[in-house]
């Protein structure tokens, strides 16, 4: 099976790209992202304590997780559950970093991606997919924007929902998230050493995707 791993910070368009990406291939798209939100949903309903980490691994542990493709968008069900329209929430959003951070979750995470891509091609997006998840994956990418670029993207997303965000908020935000994510200990983001790095701050998903396609098309 053909994987294309694409890793990078939030709001490097990496949802948008693979997403169009897994189209123009016919592949299936799977943002590694939404499995750790979608555990965290869970942590949440069920109101673990952070602090309680065996609970949290066990979550993870018994996480079934599934994605279908219906009008164009992605379904993300878990346990049985679309739980898509959450994945996004405020209270989710603060704790992933942190339950991501925990290497038993990240080991049974890791279980879940590897099952996903055992019988389809896949596009896989997230932190550490061309590193840890398929080292030895074909294709793998590593997409970057300017902070204030991708922070004014995610502020544009959000000013949608509540209209009193502010932008120097969702850009502190950002870099804490990218600070938490390259220096914990398990599993920092990095760029993965065979991976092609592209700076998409002035390039749109249309543009990211041709530049993506070039370069597997140069490499098949
Ligand atoms: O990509 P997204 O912003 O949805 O990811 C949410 C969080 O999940 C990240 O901030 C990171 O802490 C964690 N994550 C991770 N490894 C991945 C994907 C996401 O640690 N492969």
């Amino acid at each position: 099976m053909d994987i294309v791993t694409i890793d990078g910070p939030t709001s490097s368009g990496k949802n948008s790209v693979g997403f169009l990406l897994a189209q123009k291939l016919g592949y299936q798209y799977i943002d590694s992202g939404s499995i750790y939100r979608a555990g965290c949903i869970f942590i949440l309903r069920k109101q673990i304590p952070l602090e309680i980490k065996e609970k949290i691994v066990e979550q993870f542990m018994n996480l079934q997780i599934e994605v279908k493709v219906s009008n164009q968008s992605m379904r993300f069900l878990a346990n049985g559950e679309d739980v898509t329209d959450h994945l996004h929430d405020g209270d989710v959003t603060k704790i992933v970093p942190i339950v991501a951070a925990i290497r038993q979750v990240r080991e049974a995470t890791r279980l879940i991606q590897q099952k996903l891509a055992q019988s389809k091609n896949i596009v896989m997006t997230g932190r550490d997919i061309g590193s840890e998840i398929f080292p030895n994956a074909k294709f793998k990418f590593f997409l970057t924007a300017d902070v204030e670029i991708r922070a004014n993207r995610r502020f544009k997303q959000l000013v949608q929902k509540d209209p009193a965000v502010k932008y120097e908020d969702v850009l502190k935000d950002m870099q804490e998230r990218d600070q938490q994510d390259s220096e914990r200990e398990v599993s920092p983001m990095r760029v993965p050493k065979d991976a092609i790095v592209i700076d998409n701050s002035n390039l749109t998903v249309e543009q990211t995707v041709e530049q993506i396609l070039k370069q597997i098309y140069a490499q098949s």
